[in-house]
């Protein structure tokens, strides 16, 4: 008997996941494999994954393409939040895992499956953000994380793969892990986790050299409609194109890589290179739209939404009760954040040198140092007077 009859597991084409499907069939007693594979914008061609997954065992191969969601329903929500885990990561990882959780109950129950499985590893935050959104979707569902138990070393999966007819990588596989996106990419392993090197120029693709890079800087005007990306230089765009633009314009100016220790959820450090070339200028340029069109207030308590709202992103709590609530604090602060943020790239810099809204809170006849001055400047004296009273009393009682 066993753990379940039939298995939708999620499908990337490596070696992991392909060994995973003879692994659940022949080890765990699993009837039938269904594979689906994701197609995130990683760039991959599609059709030689479906049809590895046919010849490595599976019964029905599924490719789903899902990026403009993706965009949509992940990484703008993430952007309106100006979503940076450790201040840093842009989440383009973390991101991903949800969506794919997603479809993964979805296919199940298109296929009356009883339990989905993925190649997740027991060290990494991955396993944690599959398994907490399949029971957030479908608390009756069985997760299988077969690599999470094998016990196989790299070695002896690729040998295991091959008595069932899994070629083994045909080039010296890479000595790094990588997770690659629409969003950006996130590097790990071989010699980066010497924390202390610098990260070799090859494992790069998305971000050039700054010795590489034009001479002359690049200017972009993003437009932002309630908090959204919707123009570039004035261009309506749909979410993908813009996302695909941005990354060139940003990348081939050096703009876009990451180098951090970071901490997992599941206690330990890592140290992981990210290349996230729109998605961190984006959230740059919005957190910038966002200084002009929300009062001090909001923008200061947003702060510690945003943070918590990354942390529930990398922690798997994408369909959790929290985050709907923070959608609503997010979303209602969004409706002024209209308006458009010009960007000069050059060598490695992404800097903001303009920015203008209909709905603008800088108001030019307030902050001028010229005679058209408003600000009434006795007003002044009265509030410096009570704003300081706590601190004028305090000290007179400490003489
Ligand atoms: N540390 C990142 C996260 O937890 C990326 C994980 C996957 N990284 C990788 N190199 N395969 O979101």
């Amino acid at each position: 008997m066993g753990r379940a009859k039939k298995v939708v597991l999620a499908y990337s084409g490596g070696v992991d996941t392909s060994v995973c499907i003879p692994y659940l069939k022949h080890e765990w007693g699993i009837e039938e494999v269904i594979t689906l594979a994701a197609d995130l914008g990683q760039g991959d061609e599609l059709e030689p994954i479906r049809q590895k997954a046919l010849d490595s065992g599976a019964s029905i191969s599924l490719v789903q393409n899902v990026t403009p969601e993706f965009v949509t329903d992940y990484a703008f929500p993430a952007i309106k939040a100006n979503a940076l885990y450790e201040n840093r990561y842009p989440l383009t990882t973390a991101l991903a895992r949800p969506l794919i959780a997603k479809i993964l109950v979805e296919a199940a129950a298109a296929h009356g499956a009883d339990a989905v499985a993925h190649g997740c590893t027991g060290k990494g935050n991955d396993q944690v953000r599959f398994d907490v959104s399949i029971a957030a979707l479908n608390p009756q569902l069985k997760v299988l994380a077969p690599a999470r138990e094998w016990g196989m070393s790299r070695e002896e999966t690729i040998a295991y793969g091959e008595r069932y007819g899994i070629p083994s990588p045909v080039k010296k596989s890479s000595p790094y892990s990588i997770d690659r996106n629409l969003l950006g990419r996130s590097i790990e392993a071989g010699i980066l986790e010497d924390a202390w090197q610098e990260p070799p120029e090859e494992i790069y693709l998305m971000t050039q050299a700054i010795a590489n890079t034009p001479d002359t800087p690049t200017y972009t005007e993003i437009t932002f409609d309630r908090g959204i990306p919707v123009a570039l230089d004035g261009q309506l765009l749909d979410p993908v194109t813009l996302i695909t633009q941005l990354n060139a314009i940003a990348g081939s100016n050096g703009v876009g890589r990451i180098d951090m220790v970071e901490n997992r959820l599941v206690g330990i450090k890592s140290r992981e290179i990210y290349e996230a070339p729109a998605m961190g200028v984006l959230i740059y340029a919005h957190r910038d739209l966002e200084m002009l069109t929300l009062t001090a207030d909001v923008t200061q308590f947003k702060r510690g939404i945003e943070e918590a709202y990354a942390r529930l992103i990398y922690n798997g709590q994408w369909y959790s009760p929290l985050k709907e609530s923070l959608d609503a604090f997010i979303n209602k602060t969004q409706e002024r954040v209209s308006g458009t943020v010009r960007i000069k790239f050059h060598r490695g810099n992404a800097t903001i040198v303009g920015r203008q809204s209909a709905n603008t809170l800088y108001d030019e006849d307030l902050a001028t140092y010229t005679s058209a001055d408003q600000f009434d400047h006795r007003a002044a004296e009265g509030f410096i007077y009570i704003w300081g009273l706590p601190t004028r009393v305090w000290a007179q009682k400490g003489r």
